[in-house]
């Protein structure tokens, strides 16, 4: 299985958070959930440890998703003052009762021509309150042959596109990080922050 570990991911994580912070503020407001695709998040070295531990967020208010029902309850034993579900994520946003993130963080691994991955985006970006953050990763070098490239304007012009006028309340000042993802095959990785204003 793939493990989302290692130095790069940990800085890309620190660079999240400094978005955050740079956009928003220093931690979640207590009342705010922080959603993610979970993968497995050990008590030590995973994306909630770090976030804990910098005091972005509390572990209430973590909501690790994931299709992966094994990563979920190894999550859940882990971290049982978390939130975690296992589903798929958008169907977990649609039947969430109280859908209320304060960062939102779409970490996938789609490459920007896939219509799927503005559908999401979309969708995600429709359901969220004034000052929410929506951080979505994309790969923007493939891991394997043919090394297919995309330039890092290619996601936010075509989300613009999808979005129409809501583009206008997210789309003003987005920021973006890219990092190389390590493994078998290494990636390249492209990280967009929205905020809704
Ligand atoms: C890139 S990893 C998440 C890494 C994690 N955010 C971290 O920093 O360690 C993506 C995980 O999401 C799961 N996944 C991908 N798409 C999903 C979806 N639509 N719904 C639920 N789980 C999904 C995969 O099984 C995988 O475990």
């Amino acid at each position: 299985m793939t493990t989302y570990t290692g130095q790069k991911k940990n800085e890309s994580r620190e660079a999240l958070q400094t978005l955050y912070r740079s956009l928003v503020g220093h931690s979640l407001p207590l009342e705010k959930q922080y959603w993610t695709l979970a993968h497995k998040q050990p008590r030590v070295g995973s994306e909630i440890a770090q976030f804990v531990a910098s005091g972005l967020i509390k572990p209430s208010q973590f909501r690790g998703i994931d299709s992966d029902l094994e990563i979920i309850e190894e999550n859940q034993k882990c971290w049982p003052e978390a939130n975690h579900h296992c589903g798929d994520l958008f169907q977990c946003v649609l039947s969430a009762e109280n859908f209320d993130p304060g960062l939102f963080f779409y970490d996938s691994t789609s490459t920007p021509v896939l219509d799927e991955l503005y559908r999401n985006v979309a969708f995600v970006m429709s359901r969220c309150k004034v000052g929410t953050m929506v951080c979505v990763n994309v790969m923007l070098k493939n891991a394997y042959p043919p090394y297919t490239v995309h330039s890092k304007e290619l996601f936010p012009k075509r989300l613009a596109h999808h979005l129409m006028s809501d583009w206008d309340k997210w789309g003003e000042d987005f920021q973006f990080f890219s990092y190389k993802q390590e493994g078998a095959g290494a990636t390249r990785m492209g990280m967009y922050a929205f905020l809704l204003r």
